[in-house]
């Protein structure tokens, strides 16, 4: 469904535009139907960059995002299938309006011709589906309601289109603990509705909670990448380890992994790039100890 090749993004930086700062380097990784990928790594990784040209905000520099086989396109078209959540839920409403008035815009922009009963019938049935009571939110100012409850609605109003990639980035990180898990069980759920989706984190035990597959960021490139219970549960890539000592509940046993103590990639004869060490279990040589280009 999603796939990105080689995906790079320099940014132009300084007064004229003359420096550029590489934020994505060679990022390639899938998302198929009813998989939520996680996308972890420290702040300034490249995370949002990645999510952001996902959803066609930014051009890449080069290589290559399709969706179902095309390039990605900003646009209506587009938005029907691919939509994406922030951080911040209170920025993606206008305070002066009410809350409901995300559900006017699509209607506006996406079905003009639903008669206004069955459109506010549908409206109800997503409020439900993300366990909104419609009564308590609709007709409610965005600084009434909690962020838990923006962010849900925000979900609601992807679930109105037909979605079938979401872009998540960072969403739990301003909700408080229970909320949190339960902006989490939906997001689990989508799943099950074949949605896939891309759960833009660095908090790592609760995308290991949620995510089939992880892919490891570090400073614009994919460290290492594979099934989730893999990649914490075997981490290859040292960097992957320095995130799992940080979350020592997560990965009891890790201080009993075996240290990498050579070059996987070339040890079998590879460049450069990635190493798939175990079947879907990819892994970055360049920043192994011990790897002759010597880039960590
Ligand atoms: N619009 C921009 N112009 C110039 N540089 C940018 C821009 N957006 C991001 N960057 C730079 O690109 C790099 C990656 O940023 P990005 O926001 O993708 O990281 P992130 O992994 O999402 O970080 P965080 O966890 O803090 O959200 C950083 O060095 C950042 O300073
Ligand atoms: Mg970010």
């Amino acid at each position: 469904m999603l796939t990105l090749r080689e995906v790079t993004k320099e940014y132009k930086v300084g007064a004229f535009g003359g420096k550029t700062v590489a934020a994505v380097k060679g990022v390639s990784f899938d998302v198929v139907p009813g998989e939520v990928v996680s996308l972890i790594g420290e702040s300034g990784s490249g995370k949002s960059t990645i999510g952001r040209m996902i959803l066609g905000l930014h051009p890449v520099t080069s290589g290559t995002i399709t969706f179902d086989g095309r390039p990605v396109r900003a646009g209506k078209d587009y938005y029907r299938h691919v939509q994406g959540i922030f951080q911040d839920p209170f920025s993606s409403f206008n305070p002066v309006f009410k809350a409901d008035r995300v559900f006017a815009m699509i209607k506006e922009a996406y079905y003009p011709d639903v008669p206004a009963a069955e459109w506010a019938e549908r409206v109800e049935t997503s409020l439900r589906d993300v366990r909104l009571n419609p009564a308590q939110v609709l007709g409610k100012y965005p600084h009434q309601l909690s962020g838990g409850q923006l962010q849900r609605l925000l979900i609601a109003r992807a679930l109105l289109l037909d979605i079938k990639l979401l872009v998540a980035d960072e969403i739990t990180s301003m909700l408080d603990a229970s909320t949190r898990i339960d902006v989490l069980n939906l997001l689990a759920e989508l799943k099950t509705r074949g949605l896939g989706v891309l759960y833009i984190t660095h908090d790592l035990s609760l995308g290991t909670y949620l995510a089939e597959r992880t892919v490891v960021l570090r400073r614009g490139r994919v460290a290492e990448m594979g099934p989730t219970d893999e990649v914490f549960g075997d981490p290859l890539h040292p960097y992957t380890r320095e995130l799992l000592s940080a979350v020592p509940r997560l990965h009891e046993s890790w201080d009993d992994a075996a240290p990498v103590e050579s070059c996987l990639y070339h040890d079998k004869g590879g460049t450069g790039g990635l190493l798939e060490a175990a079947p879907g279990h990819f892994v970055a040589c360049s920043a192994l100890p011990s790897c002759p280009s010597g880039e960590v």
